[in-house]
C-alpha cells in the first residue's frame, strides 16, 4: 500500500518536472520569437526625446536625494549609486598607434598619444557591503588636462573627460519613464515585483528582471579582471559607439592574483592592494568602441538591448596602463570619495546620447553637488 503511494508521488512529480521544462522551453521559444520579431529592421540614428521626460527627471533626483539620506555613513554622505570604491589608482590611457582614420575622433584624435587618468573601482551598491554579495562592479576613467569646451564640468574640473561603465553590457530599464516606476518601486522595498507594475501583463518586464539578476553578479578575483561597459550610447565624432573597457595581456607581465579571502569585506581592495602596491605588477586593459549600424537593431534609446557584435565588433582605440603604485591611503581615499565622475564631463565629441543618459546629466550633477556641499561643511 505505501510502496504504491510513493509510486505515485514519484510519477506525479516526474510529471511535474515534465510540464515545467515544457513550458519553460516553450517560454524560451515564444520569448526568442518575439524578441527576434521586435528587435528587427533599422532603427533611427539620432536621439528621440519622448514628451514628459524632464518632469520625469525631477522627480527621480528628489528620490535619489532621499536615498543618499538614507545611506548616509555616519556623517559623511555617499554616493547614490557605485558608493563603495575599492581604491582610486593613476593610469595612462594611450590611443592606439595604428587607428584607422576614422576612429582617430575627439581624445582618441592623436594615434600614440598618452593622458594621465584618475580611475575609481566601485561596488554598484547604493550603501558599502561585503565584496562577496551579488553586484555590479563599475570602473570611471578620468583622462586628466584635456583641453577644449566641456559639456559639463565639475568645479575646478574643467580639464577632464570621463568614462563611466560597470560590468554587464545591458542596462535594466529601456527609458527615464520605466526608470521613475521601478525606482519607485524599489524605494516601496519591491524589489522582483518593481518589473511587474500591474495585473496587465503588458506591463511585465521579464526580460528586464532578467537583466537586473544578471548585473547582480558574484564578485570577480580583481577589479582589474572584469570587462566593464558604458552600456549607453555616445557619440565618437560623426559615430555612435558604446564603449567597453577589457582586460588584456597585451604588453603587460602574465599575473594571477593569489587567491584573497573572500570571507574579508574588502577582498576586492586587497586584491588590488596586492597586485599593485606589494607585487608591484601592472594592470592592463583595451579600451574599445562598437560603432552603431542603424540598418540593424542598435537603438539609441533602449540601453537594455545588446547591439550585436556579430555585425559590429569592437574596435580597440586605446590601451590603459595601471603602473605599480601605492594608492591605499588615507588622504588618496579622501581625494577619491570627493572626486566627482560623470558622463557628462566630456568634449562634444563624445557627447553621451540615449534617454538613460540624459536622466544621467541631470542626476549625476545633482547628487554630486548635494554630497560635495553636505560633506564640505564638515
Ligand atoms: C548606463 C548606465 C549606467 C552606468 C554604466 C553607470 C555607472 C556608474 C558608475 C561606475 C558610477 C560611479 C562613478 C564613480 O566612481 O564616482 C556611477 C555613479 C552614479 N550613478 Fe550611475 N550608471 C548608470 C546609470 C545611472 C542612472 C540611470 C542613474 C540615475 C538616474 C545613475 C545614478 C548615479 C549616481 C547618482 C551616481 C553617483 C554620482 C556622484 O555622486 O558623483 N546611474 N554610475
Amino acid at each position: 500500500m505505501l510502496k504504491r503511494f510513493w509510486l505515485w508521488i514519484g510519477r506525479l512529480l516526474g510529471r511535474l518536472v515534465v510540464l515545467l521544462l515544457a513550458l519553460g522551453l516553450g517560454g524560451w521559444v515564444v520569448g526568442e520569437l518575439y524578441y527576434g520579431w521586435k528587435f528587427s529592421g533599422p532603427v533611427s540614428s539620432e536621439e528621440e526625446i519622448p514628451a514628459g521626460e524632464a518632469a520625469l527627471t525631477r522627480g527621480i533626483i528628489d528620490d535619489a536625494i532621499r536615498i543618499v539620506e538614507q545611506h548616509r555613513d555616519n556623517t559623511r554622505v555617499l554616493r547614490d549609486a557605485h558608493a563603495k570604491s575599492h581604491g582610486c589608482v593613476r593610469a595612462e590611457v594611450s590611443v592606439a598607434a595604428d587607428l584607422p582614420e576614422t576612429l582617430r575622433q575627439g581624445v582618441f584624435g592623436e594615434p600614440g598619444k598618452t593622458w594621465q587618468a584618475w580611475v575609481r573601482f566601485s561596488n554598484g551598491n547604493a550603501y558599502p557591503q561585503f565584496d562577496r554579495a551579488r553586484d555590479a562592479r563599475g570602473m570611471a576613467i578620468k583622462l586628466l588636462d584635456v583641453p577644449g569646451d566641456k559639456l559639463l564640468s565639475r568645479p575646478g574640473g574643467q580639464d577632464e573627460q570621463d568614462f563611466v561603465m560597470f560590468n554587464n553590457s545591458v542596462f535594466f530599464v529601456r527609458d527615464v519613464a520605466e526608470y521613475k516606476s521601478n525606482f519607485a518601486a524599489q524605494a516601496d522595498g519591491k524589489k522582483v515585483l518593481a518589473f511587474f507594475p500591474g495585473w496587465d501583463p503588458r506591463e511585465w518586464e521579464v526580460r528586464h528582471l532578467l537583466i537586473a539578476l544578471k548585473t547582480l553578479s558574484p564578485a570577480p578575483e580583481s577589479p582589474v579582471d572584469t570587462t566593464y561597459n558604458s552600456i549607453a550610447p555616445f557619440k565618437y565624432g560623426p559615430h555612435n559607439i558604446k564603449y567597453r573597457v577589457i582586460p588584456s595581456q597585451d604588453g603587460c607581465p602574465a599575473y594571477q592574483v593569489p587567491e584573497q579571502n573572500q570571507a574579508l569585506p574588502n577582498f576586492l581592495r586587497n586584491a588590488l592592494y596586492q597586485q599593485l602596491s606589494l607585487d608591484r605588477v601592472p594592470a592592463c586593459f583595451e579600451l574599445q568602441v562598437q560603432r552603431q549600424n542603424p540598418e540593424h537593431y542598435m537603438p539609441i534609446e533602449d540601453p537594455s538591448v545588446e547591439w550585436d557584435e556579430s555585425i559590429s565588433p569592437f574596435e580597440t582605440v586605446a590601451r590603459i596602463t595601471v603602473p605599480p603604485q601605492d594608492f591605499d591611503s588615507p588622504g588618496q581615499n579622501l581625494f577619491c570619495d570627493n572626486l566627482s565622475f560623470n558622463p557628462w564631463h566630456a568634449i562634444p565629441e563624445h557627447k553621451p546620447i540615449g534617454g538613460i543618459n540624459r536622466l544621467r546629466k541631470a542626476v549625476y550633477e545633482a547628487v554630486s553637488a548635494y554630497r560635495q556641499e553636505r560633506n564640505s561643511a564638515l
